[in-house]
């Protein structure tokens, strides 16, 4: 997991959280094949790691957290290479979404087409205020092609989906965090230490408790209700087969902070 391995990623970690930089700064970070296949890479070998309880996304410099797909290498893509593509940046972002442990964009400017796709993989999103959201491939001849279409939907909602779809528009923080697109905005200077408390916030719960109710949110929603919550039920039951169960509750009735061993 050394910076060295990638071209376009910068990957670190340390005290529990990992970094995931998007690092194209004459691009405005968007992402071509090599920065999908390194952003996938990453995300399986960062959700591994279990020295990591916290995975933060994020793009280099203050204008861009990703500002799209690569329209340069998009515009020489015939149908069947723009598929590919389309599940090859579709498997990067679903292997952020699957991993077992909070992954929080914490977006630091524009996050447009893929770069709100890849907002939206995340579990949690972290906004600066500056940071403006869309989807404006209908105005290239393109739609979204990462998910767009479908996890805005599950997150805003059809009708307000729609209209960020169809008319290109791209919100502000503060819209985006109205609509439910964002959980919270702060201050652009304060992005960073922002982000770290929240990273804290979530190391300092339950990783095994974590984990499962990531499950539970992700697995359930695919479900009909009944199944979604018998699968609920026996995710709780298995909360009780972890030593983070017996500690957090004990803690509880002792009056004193849990330490969690994370199993
Ligand atoms: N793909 C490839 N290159 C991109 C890019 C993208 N998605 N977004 C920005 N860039 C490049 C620009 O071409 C420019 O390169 P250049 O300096 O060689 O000309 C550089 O990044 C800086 O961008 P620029 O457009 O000059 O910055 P700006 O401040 O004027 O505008 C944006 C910022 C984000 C509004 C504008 O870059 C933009 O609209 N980008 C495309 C967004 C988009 O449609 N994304 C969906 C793609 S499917």
């Amino acid at each position: 997991m050394t910076a060295s391995s990638y071209e376009n990623l910068l990957v670190s970690a340390s005290e529990g959280v990992a970094w995931i930089t998007v690092h194209r700064p004459d691009k405005l970070n968007a992402l071509d094949r090599r920065t999908a296949e390194e952003l996938a890479r990453a995300a399986r070998l960062v959700g591994e790691d279990p020295r990591v309880g916290v995975i933060l996304v994020t793009g280099a410099g203050d204008k861009a957290f990703v500002a799209g797909a690569d329209i340069e290498e998009l515009a020489a893509m015939g149908p069947s290479e723009a598929e590919a593509f389309s599940r090859q940046l579709g498997e990067a972002l679903r292997a952020l979404e699957r991993a077992p442990k909070p992954v929080v964009a914490v977006v630091n400017g524009f996050a447009l087409g893929g770069g709100c796709e890849l907002a939206m993989a995340c579990h949690l999103r972290l906004a600066a205020d500056t940071a403006r959201f869309g989807q404006p491939e209908v105005g290239l001849g393109l739609i979204p092609g990462a998910g767009g279409t479908q996890r805005l939907a599950r997150l805003v909602g059809r009708g307000r989906a729609l209209h960020l779809v169809l008319t290109g528009e791209a919100v502000d923080a503060e819209e985006a965090r109205r609509i439910g697109l964002v959980n919270r905005v702060v201050p652009a200077a304060r992005l960073r230490e922002e982000a770290a408390a929240y990273a804290a916030q979530l190391l300092s719960k339950s990783r095994s408790a974590l984990s499962l109710a990531l499950e539970a949110v992700y697995e359930g929603a695919d479900l009909p209700l009944e199944r979604a919550l018998r699968l609920e039920s026996a995710l709780f039951g298995l909360a009780f087969a972890t030593e983070d169960m017996r500690e957090g509750t004990r803690a509880f009735l002792e009056k004193r902070k849990p330490r969690f061993a994370g199993k």
